[in-house]
């Protein structure tokens, strides 16, 4: 398993787990591809892991809620690099809480980004992922496996990716695509930060999971040469307390 001199795209790498996932794929002598909204955080990464690693990189302005710009951030990435060995479905939001109060910006924005944008980019990388026996790697969420009362609207998005994850596996894994669904409890990121205090302000270090771990679980999934690494399921080890 190695994934030296692989081809990477990753979406939602200005921040939080994506920009951690860019950094330990590079560290393992991946060429990657960066994805997200803000181009000034992505050319400072950019710049970073050509400099760090001595790797390929590629910075791909993308808004994944556009299905025109996701077909082209793969196409560039494609064109760029010559291959795509691995894809790395990150970006995504969450926002708002009950339901009751939930606006239709809110609820749109969630599903736009969260299952959207996942497929689209999914849809646009499959031929090059069935080419090169990739991987394709979903960040899921403990909210996509137990209830999440808080926010049942980001909940079911995350349930969709794991839904759509896993039947996918069985549609492309005969093809020779590995696809993993990795699945974190809370992370310190940047994460909440459009509509409440952001995840890495809220808890303290060492209260929850840091974003390295899991890019190091993703890596190990990214990394796969045949088996498939189905679901990594990461979790604060206090998560069940209380339960
Ligand atoms: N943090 C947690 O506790 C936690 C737990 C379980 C699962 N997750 C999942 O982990 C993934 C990454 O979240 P994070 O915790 O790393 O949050 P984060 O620090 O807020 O990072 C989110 C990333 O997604 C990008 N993004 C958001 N909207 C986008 C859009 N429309 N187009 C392109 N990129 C977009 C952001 O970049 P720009 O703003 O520059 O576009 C940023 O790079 C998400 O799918 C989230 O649901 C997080």
């Amino acid at each position: 398993m190695t994934l030296q001199d692989k081809y990477a795209l990753v979406t939602g790498a200005s921040a939080g787990i994506g920009e951690d996932t860019a950094r330990v794929l590079a560290r393992e002598g991946a060429n990657v591809a960066l994805a997200a909204r803000r181009e000034e955080r992505l050319e400072g990464l950019a710049d970073e892991l050509a400099s760090a690693f001595g790797v390929e990189t590629l910075v791909v302005p993308t808004d994944v809620r556009d299905e025109e710009a996701v077909e082209a951030m793969v196409r560039t990435t494609v064109e760029e690099f010559g291959r795509l060995d691995v894809l790395v479905n990150n970006a995504g939001v969450g926002v708002g809480g009950d339901v009751a109060d939930v606006t239709t910006d809110e609820y749109r924005l969630m599903m736009e980004t969260n299952v959207d944008g996942v497929f689209f980019a999914t849809q646009a990388a499959i031929p090059h992922l069935r080419e090169t026996d990739g991987n394709l790697v979903f960040v899921g969420s403990f909210a996509g496996q137990y209830p999440r009362p808080g926010n049942p609207t980001y909940a079911a998005t995350k349930w969709w990716v794991r839904g759509f994850a896993h039947s996918l596996e069985g549609q492309i894994g005969p093809d020779g695509v590995g696809v993993s669904v990795v699945n974190p409890t809370e992370v310190r990121t940047e994460f909440a930060s459009e509509s409440d205090t952001a995840f890495e302000d809220h808890f303290d270090p060492g209260e929850v999971t840091e974003p390295e771990e899991v890019a190091e679980a993703i890596a190990f999934a990214a990394s796969q040469e045949r088996s498939t690494v189905h679901e990594i399921d990461l979790y604060r080890r206090d998560k069940f307390d209380g339960w």
